[in-house]
């Protein structure tokens, strides 16, 4: 593989490069001081879930000011994190919970007082069980409870926090909660897909429009899952439904925003989902987003089949297309990435893009207590690359934020699944930097002779 020489002088100096972790994978602190189950707690604490649990996930809700030490330490000038909305409303409405209002005025004081700028993410998969026994996502009251809980959060953190993202990634948070199962609340079926992606098109709007009343100056935006879909060969039949999965993981969720409506145009069983509306919902969905997030870690080839209904088609696994897959099987394809960031960006009401998330899990080991994740340095480079390479094409990219700071709980994978540019030790709570960390360090220091040194002090530093 070959590189260009790149480094942070390369990118337009207002470039944001940030950091994104979120509650449930990271702060652990279950139950504590207050705080009641959300759908995960409940999920990974069932006996039929056999990947452990996030209880104590890094314990960031002990441990925040240790991590977010060490991302001014990486150089990074953003801090993405998402807020547990049972630590700060335990039943999802009514009574509020002081402790947890608290501890994310800590995190964000701690931020400003180190100049990190801090962004918020409303919605991180972790909803309140107590809201999940009523039906959760697939009942319409979500609105209002969603409206409560964004109310709280704006009116709390809104002089402080300007930096606001709605939901993280609706299609995958409905898409594998409500309609595989394998992950929380573990529902099946198109009978709770359905109301559930709707209701979520709707709350992305709506947390939107709160936003925008709440928050002086509030810049805000949401994210998306999104991966470039090829077709497996060039038979029409493939090439079609490569083009219904694109709708289903890219479309789905952006254009009922942009006023476009769900994408029928190709998945034509899809207008069912109307059956779900109530008057005025068209007008309810949309929001003029002031950025959007986009977040990549694959890309999908897909073929035709009769199963599922309605999609018609399935993707191949790439551990069966003989393709380098990280440690979840996904395909590790930076290239995606510039196909996905062109994709979203010809959408004539996308503004500001940013890169919310990306990065890439494998089995790092500690050898002689270093660890030595080049694989993880090659996917930085490539996909900083193609963010280039972006710009260079007048796609108006302005950030990347690297997904994530410390090897935490992966949903459904548990803890075997790494991310982290810091290794974590989960029965010790120690962090480690990784050879990435350090490598991201020097890429984003503007002074390189003071980091060389730095570098060889903090190495491994802990
Ligand atoms: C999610 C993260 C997750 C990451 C890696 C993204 O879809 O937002 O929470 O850990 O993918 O699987």
């Amino acid at each position: 593989m070959s590189y260009r020489k790149i480094n942070v002088n390369s990118f337009p100096s207002n470039f944001k490069w940030g950091v994104t972790t979120s509650a449930y994978q990271n702060e652990g602190a279950h139950d504590k001081d207050g705080k009641q189950a959300s759908i995960w707690d409940t999920f990974t604490n069932h006996p039929n879930f056999k990947h452990g649990h996030g209880n104590e996930a890094t314990n960031f809700y002990e441990n925040y000011k240790e991590d977010i030490l060490k991302i001014k330490e990486l150089n990074l000038e953003c801090f993405r994190f998402s807020l547990s909305w049972s630590r700060l409303l335990p039943k999802g409405i009514g009574k509020v919970n002081a402790d947890g209002i608290n501890f994310y005025h800590k995190v964000i004081n701690y931020c400003l007082e180190l100049d990190i700028e801090p962004w918020i993410t409303l919605y991180h998969w972790d909803l309140p069980q107590a809201l999940e026994n009523k039906g959760g996502w697939t009942n319409r009251d979500i609105l209002k409870w969603f409206e409560e809980y964004v109310e709280l959060c704006s009116y709390e953190y809104g002089d402080k926090v300007k930096k606001w993202i709605v939901l993280n990634e609706p299609m995958s948070f409905i898409g594998l909660g409500y309609f595989t199962g394998l992950h929380a609340p573990g529902k099946k079926g198109i009978n709770n897909f359905l109301p559930a992606a709707h209701h979520a098109t709707l709350c992305q709007a709506i947390g939107g429009k709160i936003l925008r009343k709440n928050v002086k100056d509030a810049y805000i935006g949401t994210t998306f899952s999104c991966s470039h879909v090829s077709p497996v060969n060039r038979l029409a039949k493939h090439k079609k439904a490569a083009q219904r999965i694109d709708a289903m993981l890219n479309r789905f969720f952006i254009e009922p925003s942009l006023g476009l409506g769900y994408p029928k145009d190709i998945i034509t069983g899809l207008s069912v989902i109307e059956s779900y509306f109530a008057p005025g919902d068209d007008e309810l969905m949309k929001f003029d987003f002031d950025f959007i997030g986009i977040q990549y870690y694959f890309r999908v080839v897909a073929k035709f089949s009769l199963l599922p209904p309605v999609l018609f088609a399935t993707e191949i696994p790439a551990i069966q297309r003989d393709v380098k897959v990280n440690n979840m099987g996904m395909e590790i394809y930076p290239k995606g990435l510039l196909k996905v960031l062109k994709k979203f960006s010809a959408y004539k009401n996308v503004k500001d893009i940013y890169i919310t998330e990306s990065g890439v899990c494998f089995d790092d080991e500690i050898i002689k207590g270093k660890i030595k994740d080049s694989n993880r340095i090659k996917y930085f480079k490539k996909t900083f690359e193609f963010t280039l390479k972006a710009i260079e094409k007048g796609i108006n990219v302005k950030g990347y934020f690297v997904w994530t700071l410390v090897d935490n709980f992966e949903w459904a994978e548990g803890t075997k699944a790494r991310f982290g540019l810091i290794h974590n030790d989960f029965v010790t709570q120690k962090r480690t930097f990784k050879k990435s960390a350090l490598w991201l360090q020097s890429f984003l220091s503007k002074n390189k002779s003071t980091v060389k040194k730095k570098e060889k002090k903090s190495e491994l530093s802990v």
